[in-house]
């Protein structure tokens, strides 16, 4: 893999800005675009002050998608694209989806245009759990049948479609779909994590602001949930696993016997609680988070976690964080 040159769109991302420090550890040069719509340029700083200078000479930074043409002009020969950027809030998407087919839709239309004319066909494609909606079976196995309940995760499932239509037309394409499940916590050095604009939607940054004292109290949303403490089950994942799932996926597009468009969990196998992961974070911290019970937000599932079997065999990833 060695000098191999990647584009990380949303790479200054929480996501993205974990997943760029372990690709520059492995030993392949990056080039990024943000627009900053969820991050800051900062936090491009911060992943060249995690990986040292060395490493941080083989980052490219270019500003805002409509960049990725001359992104692609001016370096010609990207050897895979991750594609991140996009929006990701379930809750925020229900009240705003014109902005998530717009931003979600349109960029990754364009983005395969500006690949294609460059002749650029390995991609992993930043897909979610939200595409399980509410699954009939837990845990979700990748070929249960896909039905999103909520504007990002329909987003996220046009897209999953849309790839398998072009590498089904186009056989030079080679493309992995990762399905995030939940992700949480942050680099072991504490410079970057989650750090989302203005009031957060996921439940651990929410939380964390809680504990700092940003913001008052925690809303659950939901607690007559069917499950054992009626509260909504989800499976949390390190950011670190997921950012080295991204790097076997990649390794994976560069072996010669990849074909295709296949998708892959990127999930623990445990489902935790919204009350556990409260609970989980006061025992860790010290800290008590003040919580007010609400109604359920629309658009959730009630429990959604990921069978792990599939990523394990063939990209021989599994979470090693998180584990107690
Ligand atoms: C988790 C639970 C909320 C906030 C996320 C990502 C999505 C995808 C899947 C990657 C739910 C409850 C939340 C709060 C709460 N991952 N909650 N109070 O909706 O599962 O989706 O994971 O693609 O991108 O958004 O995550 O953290 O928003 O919610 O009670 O203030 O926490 O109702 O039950 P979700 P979330």
């Amino acid at each position: 893999m060695e000098g191999k040159l990647v584009l990380v769109t949303g790479g200054a991302g929480f996501i993205g800005t974990h997943t760029v420090v372990q690709l520059l550890k492995e030993g392949f040069r990056v080039s990024i675009i943000d627009n900053f719509d969820n991050s800051v340029e900062e936090a491009l700083d911060r992943v060249k002050e995690v990986v040292g200078p060395a490493l941080a000479a083989k980052i490219e930074f270019h500003f805002v998608s409509f960049f990725v043409s001359m992104t692609f002009q001016k370096n010609c020969r990207f050897d895979g694209v991750i594609h991140f950027a996009g929006r990701k809030a379930v809750g925020e998407s229900v009240e705003y989806p014109r902005r998530y087919f717009d931003n979600n839709l349109i960029g990754t239309i364009n983005l395969y245009e500006v690949m294609a004319k460059y002749n650029c066909k390995k991609m992993v494609f930043s897909s979610s759990s939200t595409v399980y909606g509410q699954p009939e079976k837990i845990p979700c196995v990748e070929d249960t049948e896909l039905k999103a309940m909520n504007p990002y995760g329909r987003t996220k499932l046009f897209l999953e479609e849309i790839a398998r239509d072009i590498s089904q037309a186009e056989s030079d394409w080679q493309i992995i779909l990762l399905r995030y499940f939940n992700p949480v916590a942050a680099h072991e050095s504490g410079k970057i994590g989650e750090d989302p604009k203005g009031i957060p939607n996921n439940l651990m940054p929410y939380i964390q602001q809680v504990a700092v004292g940003r913001l008052p109290e925690l809303n659950v949303y939901g607690h007559d949930y069917p499950t054992r403490d009626g509260t909504a089950i989800r499976d949390y994942i390190h950011v670190m696993d997921l950012a080295d799932g991204h790097i076997a996926a990649l390794k994976k597009l560069f072996t010669p016997d990849f074909k295709g468009c296949v998708p892959y969990n990127l999930g623990t196998g445990r489902g935790t609680s919204v009350l556990e992961m409260v609970a989980a974070f006061e025992k860790a911290s010290g800290k008590k988070i003040p919580m007010k019970l609400c109604p359920r937000r629309a658009g959730d599932a009630t429990a959604v976690y990921a069978a792990v079997d599939k990523a394990a065999k063939e990209l021989g990833w599994k979470y090693v964080l998180l584990t107690s």
